[in-house]
């Protein structure tokens, strides 16, 4: 699975998702890994820099395979460094960063303990923030489980995918067999905030909407208004809970 965007969605991405809820989790991923000013840190899948963007560290790198990500990232940054490249070849020289971070990003990659040995090879410390369990996350349960009953289980696993990384044993096992010691690993629980129930359902069904019907689509719609209801604000705007791991380590001696 792959996160090949063309520059609309990068926008809707960045309009969207990175206030809704990546720039929160990034502000926390910051504070767990804490860079120094004298120190370097580089930001892996970096998307639109939503990571880069709120470090303390004095010098700061962005790294994505997206070029329609990165000229958001660079727009918004002009003064940080943001390169083009594949997280499973980065290219850096060993011990090039004190501190390399990820956020969700480890579930995209073919070869997970690939890109954590990689991150390993160039950096020092570690900052990993991923979503969690879906189990966890009850909003995302239901909306799974209304893609599953019109659109099958494998549409359905589209949406699951996200969560593909988020037990903490295989957390553990892939950061263990990348060579990270890992310091601390917390479960927190975020929420999607959109401020309507259409623009979250626009949103998370977008990756589903190229494999359905326009009639399938709306059926699947007007049963998510239905099950997504316990997640409504009485303004009209959505909150869902996301269950998030966190993970901060440093290189095996
Ligand atoms: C959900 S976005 C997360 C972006 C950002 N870290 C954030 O917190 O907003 C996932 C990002 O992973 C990037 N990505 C996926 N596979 C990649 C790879 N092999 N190398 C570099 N970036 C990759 C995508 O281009 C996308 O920008």
């Amino acid at each position: 699975m792959t996160y090949a965007l063309p520059a609309d969605a990068a926008e809707f991405y960045e309009s969207t998702f990175v206030p809704a809820l990546f720039a929160g989790w990034a502000r926390r991923l910051i504070e767990a890994v804490a860079p120094a000013v004298d120190e370097t840190m580089l930001d892996v899948a970096c998307g639109t820099g939503a990571v880069a963007c709120a470090s303390t560290a004095g010098r700061v790198t962005g790294l994505d395979l997206n070029p329609a990500m990165l000229a958001i990232a660079r727009r918004k940054r002009p003064d940080l460094d943001w390169q083009l490249g594949d997280a499973l070849e980065l290219p850096f020289a060993d011990g090039a960063f004190d501190v390399v971070v990820s956020q969700a990003a480890l579930m995209f990659f073919p070869d997970r303990v690939g890109v954590l040995r990689e991150m390993a090879r160039v950096g020092g410390r570690l900052g990993l923030q991923v979503p969690g369990r879906l189990a966890a996350s009850p909003g995302y349960v239901a909306l799974t489980e209304v893609v599953a009953r019109h659109a099958g289980p494998a549409v359905a696993a589209v949406i699951g995918a996200y969560f593909n990384v988020g037990d903490p044993a295989l957390l553990t096992d892939l950061c263990t067999r990348a060579g990270w010691h890992i310091d601390h690993f917390t479960t927190w629980m975020s929420a999607t905030h959109l401020p309507t129930l259409d623009t979250f359902l626009h949103a998370e069904l977008l990756p589903v909407s190229g494999h359905v019907d326009a009639a399938t689509h709306a059926r699947i719609v007007a049963d998510c208004r239905v099950v997504l209801a316990p997640y409504l604000a009485a303004d009209g705007s959505v909150s869902a809970p996301l269950e998030v791991q966190l993970i901060t380590a440093r290189e095996r001696a």
